[in-house]
C-alpha cells in the first residue's frame, strides 16, 4: 500500500485528480469506478477543470459507481446518481449511458444486484475511488461484511445514519437501505485510490494501513490488493 501524506484537502484532491487524469490520457477507453460522499468532490472539481482547460476527453470511459440508496429515483437530490451529475458528470464530456450506478428504485432489488455484478464482470475497473467511513466501511460495506461479498443489499448501521443525516432535512429522511459493491467486486479493480481526510477518520485510516485485517474493519483488506494508493491529509494520518 502506497501511503501519501499531504498537508489539507485541496492538496489530497488535486494528487488523486492527477493520478485519475492520467490514467484516462494513458487509456481513453479507462473504466472509472466512482464515489461519492465529501471526500472526492474536490477531486471531481479538479477533474472538470482539467478536463476544461486541457481538453481531457471522457468520450469512452465508462464509470461504475459503488453504491446507491434504497428508495430514492435517480433525480432524488440525496441521491448518489444526483450526485454524480452534479459534481461530475455534467462538468465533463462523458456520455450518460456510459455511467453506471446500482438503481435504489428498482422494484426486485436482488435482480438489481445480478444486474450489477454482471456489470462489473464486464467492466473490471482500472482504479475504484473508495472514500472510507469513519466505522471502516468502505462502499456501504459495513463491520462484519464478509470479504467474498458482491453487491447486495445493506442495512446501513447507526453511526452510518448518523454521519450521512448532515446532508438531509433530518435524521428521520436517511434511507435506512443502500445497494453496494461487495468487498470482492472492489478488491477486483486494477488498482484502488483511497482519498481520506480529517481527524475523524485517524483510526479508520491506522486500522486500514497498520490493523489487523478484518472483517470488523473491512478497509483492512486492501492491504491484501497490489496496488493501494492512499492520499490522506496530516489529520487523517495522525495515528499512523
Ligand atoms: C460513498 C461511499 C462511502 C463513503 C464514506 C466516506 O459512495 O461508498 O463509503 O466513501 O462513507 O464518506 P465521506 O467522504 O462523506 O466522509
Amino acid at each position: 500500500m502506497k501511503v501519501i501524506v499531504v498537508e489539507n484537502y485541496e492538496e489530497m484532491s488535486a494528487k488523486a485528480a492527477e493520478i485519475l487524469t492520467d490514467i484516462v490520457k494513458k487509456n481513453p477507453k479507462a473504466v472509472l469506478g466512482l464515489a461519492t460522499g465529501s471526500s472526492p468532490i474536490g477531486t471531481y472539481q479538479n477533474m472538470a477543470k482539467d478536463h476544461r482547460e486541457n481538453g481531457t476527453s471522457y468520450k469512452e470511459v465508462v464509470s461504475v459507481n459503488l453504491d446507491e440508496y434504497v428508495g430514492l429515483t435517480a433525480d432524488h437530490d440525496q441521491s448518489y446518481a444526483y450526485f454524480m451529475y452534479e459534481n461530475l458528470f455534467k462538468n465533463i464530456d462523458i456520455p450518460l449511458a456510459n455511467t453506471n450506478l446500482p438503481s435504489g428504485s428498482a422494484k426486485d432489488l436482488q435482480a438489481e444486484c445480478d444486474r450489477y455484478n454482471a456489470l462489473l464482470d464486464e467492466y473490471q475497473q482500472d482504479v475504484q475511488v473508495l472514500g472510507l467511513g469513519s466505522n471502516g466501511h468502505i462502499g456501504f460495506n459495513e463491520p462484519g461484511t464478509p470479504f467474498g461479498s458482491t453487491t447486495h443489499l445493506v442495512d446501513l448501521t447507526e453511526s452510518t445514519i448518523k454521519d450521512n443525516s448532515r446532508l438531509f432535512a433530518s435524521i428521520d429522511e436517511v434511507p435506512r437501505q443502500a445497494l453496494s459493491m461487495g468487498i470482492k467486486n472492489i478488491m477486483n479493480a486494477k488498482s484502488i485510490l483511497v482519498v481520506v481526510s480529517g481527524k475523524n477518520k485517524a483510526a479508520a485510516v491506522y486500522g486500514m494501513v497498520k490493523g489487523e485485517i478484518t472483517p470488523n474493519l473491512p478497509a483492512s483488506v486492501l492491504q491484501l490488493h497490489p496496488a493501494v494508493t492512499v492520499i490522506c491529509d496530516k489529520d487523517a494520518a495522525s495515528l499512523l
